[in-house]
């Protein structure tokens, strides 16, 4: 096993009609926060999905932890546990806020003091201890995807996987969500994979950017190097606003 490294993708493709995406190949360390940015429609949640478990890529070789894919349905499921999928839009469950955060725990068999420490433990850090009683539908959009988040990380996977988690949101809350983000990867050292339409925003919290454009990578690097000096013609456009899409 190479050390430091979470995943890695080789020669990944996917194609439904034709080719959506092609991943010669993409390596991931742990600990790092990645933000995948690139136009509408480049194969972004179409990698995150695969990399979730969620989509078999048609082709390719995928290693979690230097090892490849079980092909043991428990042993997958057990893979697949150790990642979180957070979509732009939250489907919450219509039941109180502690419930849903709570969910998780018990389906993975958590003991009841456990739960409870760890639920209120997270709302109180995601500022919404207040709300733990309040169905979920009957929250505001950012506080349902802030609960949304908690729920998703209170099993401590190992990746957290966003897409898009805070489009449509006010600037409060999107702070609050980076703000969360940025904590989970610092305290407990969780993985990061955020897709996100917003240069700015992937500036401000990605260490590693990966430019997606029509199913290709065409560039990685540290956040500062690919917003003030890409090598790709067409990342320079996607970022300078100049790609229409
Ligand atoms: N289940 C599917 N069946 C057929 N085509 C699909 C399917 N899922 C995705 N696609 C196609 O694959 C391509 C990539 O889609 P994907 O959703 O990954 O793009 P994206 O980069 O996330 O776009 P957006 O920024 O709009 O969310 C698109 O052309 C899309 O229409
Ligand atoms: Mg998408």
């Amino acid at each position: 096993m190479t050390d430091g490294v979470l995943l890695e993708l080789q020669g990944i493709s996917k194609s439904y009609n034709k080719e959506v995406l092609s991943v010669d190949r993409l390596t991931l360390k742990k600990g790092q926060v990645y933000g995948i940015i690139g136009p509408s429609g480049a194969g972004k949640s179409t990698l995150l999905r695969i990399i979730n478990l969620l989509t078999p890529p048609t082709n390719g070789v995928y290693l979690f932890e230097g090892a490849p894919l079980p092909t043991n349905g428990r042993e997958l499921l057990k893979l697949q546990r150790k990642m979180s999928l957070v979509f732009q839009k939250t489907v919450l469950f219509k039941d109180s806020v502690w419930n849903n955060v709570a969910y998780g725990l018990r389906a993975r068999g958590y003991q009841r003091e456990e739960v409870k420490e760890r639920v209120s433990h997270l709302l109180e850090h995601v500022g919404l201890a207040d709300l733990s009683r309040r169905r979920a539908d009957t929250l505001s959009g950012g506080e349902a995807q802030r609960v949304a988040i908690a729920r998703a990380v209170a099993f401590d996977p190992e990746l957290l996987l966003l897409d898009e988690p805070t489009a449509n949101l006010d600037p409060v809350n999107v702070e609050l969500i980076e703000n969360m983000i940025r904590t989970l990867n610092h305290e407990k050292g969780i993985t990061v994979i955020m897709v996100t339409h917003n240069g700015f925003q992937a500036r401000r919290i990605a260490d590693e950017v990966i430019f997606i454009n029509q199913g290709r990578i065409v560039e990685t690097g540290p956040a500062e190097k690919i917003f003030s000096n890409p090598e790709k013609e067409s990342t320079r456009m996607f970022i300078e606003g100049r790609m229409i899409f």
